[in-house]
């Protein structure tokens, strides 16, 4: 029995699915854990028995939704459902050395990762990777120091929905802002990481950045 569900929005088969995420994150090794995690995710994805909240379908106007599902108090880790409208997207951003592992329960959602190629006292120079179109089913991981990476809803008119898997709770993370007076180079902004607690946003909503 896991504690303090209370806290989070209940859904059908949730025990099954926390069972199986403290299984995999208590694997030997970061590539067993986020290995065994992008299972449990595909596994739950295509299980007719579990079903995500309601909430987690309802997208917020002004920025993609972060509704946390679960943190476990004894292994760490952290789940969290993001709701992207279409044309919602992060910037450029990390992932503050955490490792994640990213599901996509419905939708599609376009990811992108990029290397860090210099660094110039603020400013950085990154080069992106072939964007990866992710369907149902479909999950992934983010390992640091390779963690840099948008994720965008290319959809003009569909919504999409992904679970996450991080390490611990993410609290901040890193974006990287084009910088206007150095073309190809980025500046960096810290941005504390909020949660929207259902359909309507409960907390105003400052940016909500970093999936
Ligand atoms: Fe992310």
């Amino acid at each position: 029995m896991h504690e303090d569900l209370d806290r989070y929005p209940p859904f059908p088969g949730r025990e099954r699915l926390l069972a199986a995420l403290d299984h995999a994150v208590q694997q030997p090794d970061i590539t067993l854990i986020t290995h065994t995690l992008q299972q449990v995710l595909r596994e739950a994805i295509a299980d007719a028995q579990i079903a995500l909240p309601a909430c987690v379908h309802e997208p917020v106007a002004d920025h993609y939704a972060r509704r946390e599902l679960y943190h476990s108090p004894v292994h760490g880790y952290s789940v969290v459902a993001m709701t992207w409208g279409p044309g919602q997207a992060t910037p450029l951003h990390d992932h503050s050395g955490l490792w994640c592992v990213e599901g996509v329960w419905s939708g599609t959602l376009q990811i992108t990762q990029y290397a860090l190629q210099a660094q110039a006292g603020e400013r950085f120079q990154f080069r992106a990777g072939r964007g990866l179109l992710a369907g149902p089913g479909s999950a992934g991981c983010l390992i640091p120091p390779h963690e840099y990476h948008t994720i965008c809803n290319p959809s003009p008119d569909q919504i999409a929905v992904s679970v996450h898997v991080y390490q611990r709770v993410m609290q901040r993370c890193t974006v990287f802002l084009p910088d206007p007076q150095h073309p190809h180079w980025y500046r960096r902004e810290i941005r504390d990481l909020q949660t929207d607690d259902g359909p309507t946003p409960a907390r105003s909503s400052t940016a909500v950045i970093g999936g």
